[in-house]
């Protein structure tokens, strides 16, 4: 991996200068790196967009959304100024070369004036359909054959299938060498993220204890609060497994199975995460009807107020059978996760936002401190991305006598109480340091496609039939008990206290898979759609 050293120049031209990920993501991001003393000391931002906009409305709109959306709120006027001096404005279209003849001598101006080849970041924050006209467009105008010091950033959705990525990534090789593509998936640069690559890696305890003779089992789940919004039209040609599981979950996966990476090396960290990606078991067609949840939100209450359900949205197919909720089981067949069922989850509208990873450890065999109770019950640790991020360790869990709760935070917190970064100031950041490490190469790409191909072929096939509903703001699709499970409903709705339903299927599906039968979900009040 070679950093590029802090001191060289670097130069952001931004497409979408005017859109919503610039606006709430990538400059308040920039802002905040600038305001850390961690950007270059040279450093120039050339925003494009198609709007008839002067510099300096753009300086206000920008300066407006930046106030909005920093994680330090209003701008300081004075240290704004000095900021603004950097940021320049260009009206254009994606596909006029005149344009990018433009960039060119922008970026010639500020090399001369540095007496410097500057790093240059093409960041795409557009549409993923402008994708390949940016790039070809760069490739024509000779922008993109610096390989040391031409760069493209790339936001997902990359592709919306195995075939597409593959066309999007084979476009790409033809223009840029892979070193120069940072591919971000944003939930790589989250610090809960980072926490966990820690704890994992820099910890030789947590070496001896993470695998399959110790665990039993992992969860990871991503809720949120919010519906679909304005994404519509998006979202309804995608759906939790493409929009989340696909990227998002899959990424997490990787970085609690993965082995240690041989060396330190970009590559050699997003080599152990490809194993990862190669290590899960496919899906068969005997695996399909087990196995998976998939649901969709109906209408519902959030504090007295009703919300839409998912087909209700706008831009939204009023029949549509894209899933807002989605849990699948995978399993790893390697030597060290044989056998250990991982749960991903994730929906819209449920009940709470929270992103969080649980490494449920195996039973005592022995009562603990003398308690007999305390015979099968397991400790999990819990890593949590967000609203929190913190790890804790719960060493007995809630339901043993009073007096012996003992949940242990151990806390990882590398930044002093300092306001946390937000995930694309650390991306950003290490784009213009030149290492990928976070960044997902190709093959990561097409291995996490095509994972879940077949579940989405299966899905489409399906149609409607066992997309569950569940009401908006709840904790998702409700499964009846299978008679196994029964006997288990104490256990279930003790952890259902925490979790809700989401929990009792886990749970479900889960002793299902240790008792030697597969899971079906068995619809309760809420049918098919
Ligand atoms: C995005 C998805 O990638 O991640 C959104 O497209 C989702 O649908 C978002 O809401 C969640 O990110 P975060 O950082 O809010 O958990």
């Amino acid at each position: 991996m070679s950093i590029h050293k802090k001191s060289v120049p670097a130069i952001f031209i931004i497409f979408g200068g005017t859109g919503d990920l610039n606006s709430r993501k990538i400059t308040p991001a920039i802002y905040n790196l600038f305001l850390d003393g961690l950007l270059p000391r040279e450093f120039s931002i050339l925003a494009t967009a198609n709007q008839n906009l002067s510099l300096s409305e753009y300086h206000e709109n920008i300066k407006d959304k930046v106030s909005r959306f920093s994680r330090r709120g209003s701008v300081n006027p004075k240290q704004w100024a000095l900021f603004a001096e950097h940021i320049s404005y260009l009206q254009a279209d994606a596909d006029d070369l005149n344009a990018y003849e433009e960039i060119s001598l922008y970026i010639e101006k500020h090399n001369r004036q540095w007496k410097a080849s500057a790093d240059v970041l093409f960041y795409l924050a557009v549409a993923p359909s402008l994708f390949p006209v940016i790039a070809t467009n760069l490739a024509s105008t000779n922008l993109a054959s610096d390989k040391e010091h031409n760069r493209i950033l790339i936001e997902k959705p990359f592709g919306n299938d195995l075939k597409t990525a593959m066309e999007l990534n084979g476009l790409l090789s033809d223009i840029f060498h892979e070193n120069q593509i940072y591919r971000l998936d944003h939930y790589l640069g989250k610090q809960g993220v980072q926490n966990l690559m820690a704890f994992r890696f820099a910890d030789a305890l947590t070496e001896q204890i993470w695998n399959r003779s110790n665990i039993r089992h992992v969860e990871i789940s991503v809720t949120e609060n919010l519906g679909v919004g304005q994404r519509g039209s998006y979202y309804d040609h995608s759906g939790a497994m493409r929009d989340m599981i696909q990227n998002h979950l899959l990424q997490l996966l990787c970085i609690v199975a993965m082995e240690p990476s041989v060396g330190h090396s970009s590559d050699a960290v997003r080599d152990s995460k490809v194993e990862v990606l190669k290590s899960i078991r496919k899906f068969d067609s005997s695996m399909l009807n087990r196995n998976l949840v998939r649901g969709q939100y109906s209408e519902g209450h959030e504090n007295g107020k009703k919300i839409n359900g998912y087909r209700q949205e706008l831009n939204v197919d009023p029949n549509s059978s894209t899933e807002t909720f989605a849990a699948i089981k995978f399993f790893i067949d390697n030597q060290r996760w044989q056998g250990v069922p991982f749960i991903l989850s994730t929906g819209k509208r449920m009940d709470q936002s929270a992103s969080k990873i649980t490494i449920q450890f195996k039973e005592s065999l022995k009562p603990l401190f003398g308690i007999e109770k305390t015979i099968g019950q397991r400790s999990k640790l819990i890593i949590s991305i967000q609203p929190e991020i913190n790890i804790r360790l719960q060493i007995q869990p809630k339901h043993a006598e009073e007096g012996t709760k003992m949940n242990t935070d151990i806390a990882l917190d590398c930044f002093d109480g300092k306001e946390v970064p937000e995930a694309y100031e650390t991306l950003i950041r290490a784009a213009i340091l030149g290492d990928q490490t976070l960044f997902m190469r190709a093959d990561q790409i097409e291995l996490a496609w095509e994972t879940v191909m077949p579940i989405l072929d299966y899905w489409k096939a399906q149609g409607n039939t066992g997309l569950i509903k569940y009401p908006a703001g709840t904790t998702g699709p409700q499964l009846a008990p299978t008679r196994h499970h029964e006997k288990r409903l104490a256990y279930c709705s003790e952890s259902s206290v925490e979790h809700g339903n989401l929990q009792l299927w886990v749970h479900q599906i889960l002793e299902s898979c240790f008792a030697g039968h597969d899971y079906r979900p068995s619809l309760s009040r809420n049918k098919s759609v």
